[in-house]
């Protein structure tokens, strides 16, 4: 869908202005479609509504030419509408699958370390990477034996395909004494207008959007501390309000990812001198950088197998799954897996 939006954007001449109007960085064809499938969401046009799943509902049409027409049609009426959305709005992606590639992480963490764990979820967006004990995971692994963890009961079921690799799971599910998010713009899930949003930015696809909307209902259900500002700013702050006795557990996906060379050495700066105070985990799950088909290392300054240089160059963007751990001062940093962007699938490459 997505894609075949894209080919429509690109070819018809209204979709191509009304993108063309957007700031580059501001992500033209994906603001767009978004905005398209906000109003879609709101409107319910025939047939173009029945091209799009909606939580638990499967698209009644499959793709067919019968998009592209009703496409045209709709962003004609619409056109006014759509600029000033596009205008108004980001993109804004929160993909709540990506708690699969951290959850391991967390489980080889406690495992070695019995101290409490708090959490703090950097560019933590809808906060929904904060509720990662509350969901049902299934890891479905090559030798076609499954791993399940978290919690059974929850609405929130994540799985995915383990390509290689046996990740750990947590064996009596994870216990949480703190979780904090930080984010320059936190979104409030309270305000609907804000979750029809956030709804129309996830991929159409019927298990993305099903996980959106359930991870909605339980952060919503757990309001979860969030602090506004920009993490080299706030994060300090944010630490030293946490027990001394806990260990602090950041957490960041695809957020690092962003940042300029610059900041993402103050980023490593940073943690070097709370570092020398307090011992504390960095997960990170993203892209390698610098973010494109030129990639060379992770945000942790880690390295990768070649291998994964050159799938990053043809095959496309995937996140490298990083633990940086500081006990007493000293770092040690380890490449774990890596992750398909909406997990779909994950490789495990650490014993
Ligand atoms: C691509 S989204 C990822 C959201 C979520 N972590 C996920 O994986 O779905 C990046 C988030 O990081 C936030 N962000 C970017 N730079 C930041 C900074 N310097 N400090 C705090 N938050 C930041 C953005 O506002 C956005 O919510």
């Amino acid at each position: 869908m997505t894609a075949e939006t894209f080919r429509a954007i690109a070819e018809d001449e209204l979709l191509l202005d009304l993108a063309a109007a957007i700031p580059v960085d501001r992500l033209p064809a994906l603001l767009l479609s978004a905005a398209i499938r906000y109003r879609v969401a709101r409107e319910r046009p025939e047939p173009l509504a029945d091209y799009y799943p909606r939580p638990g509902v499967a698209p009644r049409r499959p793709g067919d030419a019968g998009f592209r027409v009703a496409l045209r049609e709709f962003a004609r009426t619409e056109a006014t509408e759509l600029a000033a959305l596009c205008s108004r709005h980001r993109y804004q992606m929160n993909e709540v699958g990506r708690c699969l590639d951290v959850l391991p992480v967390l489980a080889a963490v406690s495992s070695g370390d019995l101290r409490p764990i708090a959490l703090v979820d950097l560019g933590t967006g809808a906060g929904l990477g904060l509720h990662l004990d509350r969901y049902a995971y299934r890891y479905r692994l090559a030798d076609g034996d499954e791993l399940v963890a978290g919690d059974e009961a929850s609405p929130v079921r994540l799985s995915c395909q383990v390509r290689s690799g046996r990740p750990p799971v947590p064996s009596g599910g994870l216990v949480l004494a703190h979780r904090v998010g930080v984010d320059t713009e936190p979104l409030c899930l309270a305000d609907q207008d804000t979750v029809d949003w956030l709804a129309a930015c996830v991929p159409p696809e019927l298990g993305a959007v099903t996980r959106f909307a359930a991870a909605v209902a339980v952060a919503r259900a757990h309001p979860a501390p969030t602090v506004r500002g920009d993490l080299l700013e706030v994060l300090a702050g944010v630490l030293a309000d946490l027990p001394a006795d806990v260990l602090v557990c950041l957490v960041d996906t695809y957020v690092h990812v962003f940042f300029t060379p610059e900041r993402l050495a103050e980023f490593h700066r940073l943690i070097e001198r709370v570092g020398r105070e307090r011992d504390l985990e960095w997960i990170s799950v993203d892209p390698l950088v610098p973010l494109g088909p030129e990639a060379t290392a992770t945000v942790q300054g880690l390295d990768v197998p070649p291998q994964w240089r050159r799938d990053n160059r043809e095959g496309g963007v995937f996140g490298a799954i990083g633990r940086i751990s500081v006990r007493g001062g000293a770092w040690t940093g380890a490449v774990l897996g890596r992750a398909h962007p909406g997990s779909a699938w994950l490789d495990w490459t650490a014993n």
